[in-house]
């Protein structure tokens, strides 16, 4: 009899003990509960139980108990994909299930190969986001490489699968004096204006309703303020921007039309130079709907000058949108690091919550495994808000809970 109840009293123990640690690993790898979601405890801990019952192959598709999310179709991996986080599956409340509410695209920079190649890449961005830009398939050099030979190959795939997946398309960009194609710098300088309009009436022509904003120009102003002395300046002529948007508009008069930068969010001469520019257009009735603040950081941008840039624009009538934003830190990342990070992101969506005009916010990727800063900031990275196994960040849950506030 002792020894019996014994066992029992011991066995209920480490049910007791194996319940919990269920629960906390739950908590930690899946969906926070989240306020007033009374479904949430029991469909992380059955995911869980899920997803550790399955080999990690593919992720598990979690029901969602609010606005149902259209369940992203796999694409067939080219070549097996390194495993991700043996615990990886999708949020039961992904990202873009708030985003309506807030009158907001939330979304993110895309490339074509991890988007064949690898299913979790594919799995997550369809759940979380309902807006995709592309990150490099629209430049210059990849769209247009010849002369008068476009290629949209790379780009199409992106735009397929956001329409597969219930996403809206941001286009980037038409034109950057970066990434350019190398035939561009032996064009003839009198003949760069009609290699432009051919450029932007050919590609934006090409989306025509699939494609329902566009970065028109990419970086057109300097440090100093000024125009950006680009091929396109010193060809064209300063009136080069205005060209391009007209062009832009006549090839496709419903889609949203961008002036896009970096360094805007701080007051200096470049946002002043930005907004000039902007509002001289406005004033010669040249179509431009929006300003793109791109927001590459490594630091929180002052949110009261942040808050009044998007205000001034609002005054103008026009959009603004957060288009490229990410957080580097030094490598490693800390448990400090990462939540300073978190808190940087939860500052920005917050203004951009809180100014009416400010209708996107995407982040230049999504996970830390296919990110352009290792290459280009050595000893920096981790700038996204999924890491490198697709296992979400503190970044990602600053997200959520401010996407998630007053609801
Ligand atoms: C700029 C461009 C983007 C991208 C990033 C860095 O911000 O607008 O297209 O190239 O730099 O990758």
């Amino acid at each position: 009899m002792y020894n019996n109840h014994h066992v029992i009293r011991n066995s209920r123990w480490f049910i007791f003990l194996l319940w919990m640690i269920i629960w906390l690993s739950a908590c930690s790898t899946a969906d926070l509960p989240h306020e007033g979601d009374l479904t949430s405890f029991t469909s992380i801990l059955a995911a869980q139980l899920q997803s550790l019952a399955q080999p990690p192959t593919t992720p598990t598709l979690l029901p969602t108990s609010l606005t149902p999310i259209p369940t992203p179709t796999m694409v067939p991996p080219a070549s097996s994909p390194s495993p991700a986080s043996p615990h990886f599956s999708l949020t039961i409340h992904p990202l873009r299930q708030y985003a309506p509410a807030h009158n907001l695209y939330i979304g993110a920079a895309v490339s074509p190969k991890p988007l064949l190649e690898d299913p979790y890449y594919a799995a997550v961005l369809g759940h979380e986001y309902n807006l995709l830009t592309p990150e490099n398939a629209m430049k210059f050099e990849f769209i247009h490489p010849e002369p008068g030979f476009f290629d949209f190959t790379q780009a199409d795939v992106l735009v397929e699968y956001a329409e597969q997946h219930g996403m809206t398309v941001r286009g980037h960009t038409l034109v950057w004096h970066l990434q350019l194609a190398d035939w561009v710098e032996a064009v003839p300088c009198d003949q760069m204006e009609a290699v432009l309009k051919d450029h932007i009436e050919t590609i934006v022509g090409h989306y025509r309703g699939q494609v329902y904003a566009w970065d028109v120009i990419n970086e057109g102003i300097g440090d100093d303020g000024k125009l950006r002395d680009t091929i396109w300046l010193r060809c064209i002529g300063p009136d080069y921007i205005e060209k391009a948007f007209t062009w832009a508009y006549a090839a496709d008069p419903a889609a949203k039309l961008f002036y896009n930068d970096y360094d805007i969010e701080l007051e200096n001469q470049k946002s002043s130079g930005v907004y000039e520019l902007v509002a001289s257009l406005l004033q010669k009735g040249i179509p431009i709907h929006g300003v793109g603040i791109q927001m590459h950081l490594v630091e929180a941008p002052p949110a009261a000058y942040l808050a009044k840039y998007m205000g001034s624009f609002a005054d103008l009538g026009l959009e603004v949108q957060i288009t490229e934003m990410d957080v580097r830190l030094p490598e490693p990342p800390t448990s400090e690091t990462l939540i300073q990070q978190a808190d940087i992101y939860r500052l920005v969506l917050r203004v951009c919550l809180e100014a009416p005009n400010c209708t996107a916010f995407v982040t230049w990727g999504f996970t830390d495994r296919y990110s352009w800063v290792p290459e280009f900031f050595p000893g920096f990275g981790s700038a996204l808000v999924f890491d490198a196994d697709y296992v979400l960040k503190p970044a990602y849950i600053a997200l959520r809970e401010e996407l998630g506030k007053g609801e």
